[in-house]
């Protein structure tokens, strides 16, 4: 069955916990799809983990249509959420309809999200009125890691936690589906999380809220470096291909590898004549 907006917000009003996964091709959309994950988010993410940059300032709408097309074409019941990159929605109201646009009408994106809370409201009210669900995405917004300095848990103190209560408040009334709670203490997204009638979705926020999001690379072991305290490591997946990949560098040089079980054959008869032919000696 297709997930909506109508069966995420069932989903709250339920307590089942929603299922968010990070996607960015055609290949793993189809693989989390088939495991029933409720929700594929086409992250900006990939600027870093898909791309290789040090933040998710850099990707561009064309990159984000790109990757969704893909996911779309390989998810069929995942509600497919798009990100809008840095500066595609920030610099005006009418830009930020535009863009979402293409989100939904060339990458095929169910819905689209974005960064902030009272300054985007405009924003979210305008491209809801377009007909586009808009998720929004609250605490630690990777957008604003020069405002931050750095990737940062945001919310430990009075004035930080009640203005993310405030824009909490202020991205439902604009008309937003749902929201990302991220790298905020447990005991603020699970606040959130009462206060809303829109789902709550975590990452790095607690267990309170109505739904968890994780990069598939991070949970899968397939990034590098330390990761953040947030994500678990579900299976050890970058292992399991670098075994993968030796066994056939090993197998190549040693001539294992093809073995007759993966090799066409041809009839001696074939062969025969090819001799008879001239063709070969
Ligand atoms: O871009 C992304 O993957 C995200 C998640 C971290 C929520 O926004």
């Amino acid at each position: 069955m297709k997930n909506t907006v109508l069966t995420l917000l069932q989903q709250k009003q339920d307590g089942d916990k929603i299922t968010m996964l990070t996607a960015y091709d055609y290949t793993t959309a189809a693989i989390i799809d088939e495991c029933g994950v409720n929700c594929i988010l086409v992250g900006d993410s990939l600027g870093m983990v898909m791309l290789g940059y040090e933040n998710t300032l850099p990707v561009t709408m064309e990159d984000m249509i790109h990757h969704t097309s893909a996911v779309s074409r390989g998810a069929k019941n995942a509600f497919i959420v798009a990100d809008m990159p840095f500066m595609s929605y920030q610099a005006s109201v009418e830009q930020a309809v535009i863009n979402a646009g293409r989100l939904v009408k060339e990458g095929g994106a169910n819905a689209v999200k974005l960064e902030g809370g009272a300054e985007v409201c405009e924003q979210i009210r305008a491209i809801v009125k377009a007909s586009v669900p808009v998720v929004a995405h609250l605490g630690l917004t990777p957008q604003s890691v020069n405002v931050f300095g750095g990737f940062k848990v945001q919310g430990k103190n009075l004035s930080k936690a009640a203005s993310i209560i405030r824009d909490a408040m202020l991205i439902q009334e604009a008309g937003a589906c749902a929201v990302v709670l991220e790298g905020i203490p447990a005991r603020l997204a699970e606040i959130i999380t009462e206060k809303l009638d829109i789902p709550t979705i975590g990452i790095g926020a607690g267990s309170a809220c109505d739904g968890q999001v994780l990069v598939y690379q991070d949970m899968l072991g397939l990034t590098n470096g330390k990761a953040p305290k947030f994500v678990k490591r579900f299976a050890d997946v970058g292992a399991l291909m670098k075994q993968g990949i030796n066994d056939f560098i090993n197998e190549t040089r040693s001539g294992a590898f093809p073995s007759e079980e993966y090799t066409y054959s041809v009839s001696e008869e074939v062969i025969k004549e090819l001799k008879e032919e001239g063709v070969i000696q």
